[in-house]
């Protein structure tokens, strides 16, 4: 470990030995922290966005995510991955865009261009009352945000693995969050799935904006209807008699006659 994260990271040596005990995130950790998003966590530090970066919440094939904290309380840190694996999972219509945007060329600007594309997609859900984490700051590869989770700073877990005492009420309450996004955001999740609800507190937050698109784009329908279906079958499973098309028309399927 390098003086520079050492002094950016005081506790991370004591922590990763913790970590490698406990789960083995470690390892991972280390490949993520690469020289640029050093120095880009080093830069919202210096800004005084968070002081420390606590422990990994979620390690994936594209992106990583870091409970960090600060004065402003607890805080989720999203590094995308700078690396060749990151694009495996983009949809063809996505990728498209995003080399129209950033030209050709530039890796990284292309996941800088991705993060950012998350970001502003989370501000207009957050301007449209839609439950998202409250973004704060995108800077090249990271998406700093709001940590979902408990006061005590305990992260929320995914839809996927919490049993959910009451599913009707937080069906209904996905659904208006989902039409709201789909009215008045005029976006649509492209990727939403039980992985990408969390629950707090007994009540639904959207989560992983990557890959929203406009409900003007022409595979907005399908993407949407997709979202439904996987919803459908989840909530079925949960004893809820829902049809994929009837929650697709609920989450604004029927603006599209
Ligand atoms: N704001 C947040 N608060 C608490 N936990 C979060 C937050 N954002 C993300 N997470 C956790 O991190 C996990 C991964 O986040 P996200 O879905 O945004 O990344 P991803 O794009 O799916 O990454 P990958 O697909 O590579 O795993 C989530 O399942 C969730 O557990
Ligand atoms: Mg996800």
């Amino acid at each position: 470990m390098s003086r520079v994260e050492e002094l950016l990271f005081p506790r991370r040596k004591e922590r990763t030995e913790e970590r490698r005990k406990e789960r083995s995130h470690g390892d991972v950790r280390d490949e993520v922290f690469d020289r640029l998003t050093l120095l880009a966590v080093s830069r919202l530090v210096t800004q005084g966005m968070f002081q420390e970066v606590d422990y990994s919440i979620s390690t994936g094939k594209e992106a990583n995510v870091f409970r960090v904290s600060g004065r402003s309380g607890f805080g989720a840190l999203k590094i995308y991955r700078i690396s060749n694996a990151v694009f495996r999972r983009f949809p063809p219509w996505a990728l498209e865009e995003l080399r129209r945007t950033v030209g050709p060329g530039s890796f990284g600007r292309l996941v800088f261009a991705w993060a950012h594309r998350e970001f502003t997609a989370m501000k207009a859900c957050e301007a449209a009352g839609v439950p998202v984490p409250r973004p704060r700051i995108q800077w090249r590869n990271l998406l700093l945000m709001d940590l979902v989770g408990s006061p005590q700073g305990v992260p929320s877990p995914p839809l996927i693995h919490t049993p959910l005492p009451t599913p009707q009420p937080f069906l209904e309450e996905l659904v208006k969050g989902v039409r709201r996004m789909t009215e008045k955001a005029k976006l649509v999740h492209g990727d939403l799935s039980p992985y990408n609800v969390l629950v707090s507190d007994g009540h639904p937050v959207l989560i992983d904006l990557g890959q929203t698109i406009s409900v003007d784009h022409p595979q907005a329908p399908e993407l949407l209807l997709r979202d439904a279906l996987n919803f459908a079958r989840f909530f079925r499973r949960a004893g809820l008699p829902v049809e994929g098309e009837e929650l697709f028309r609920r989450m604004g399927g029927d603006r599209w006659p």
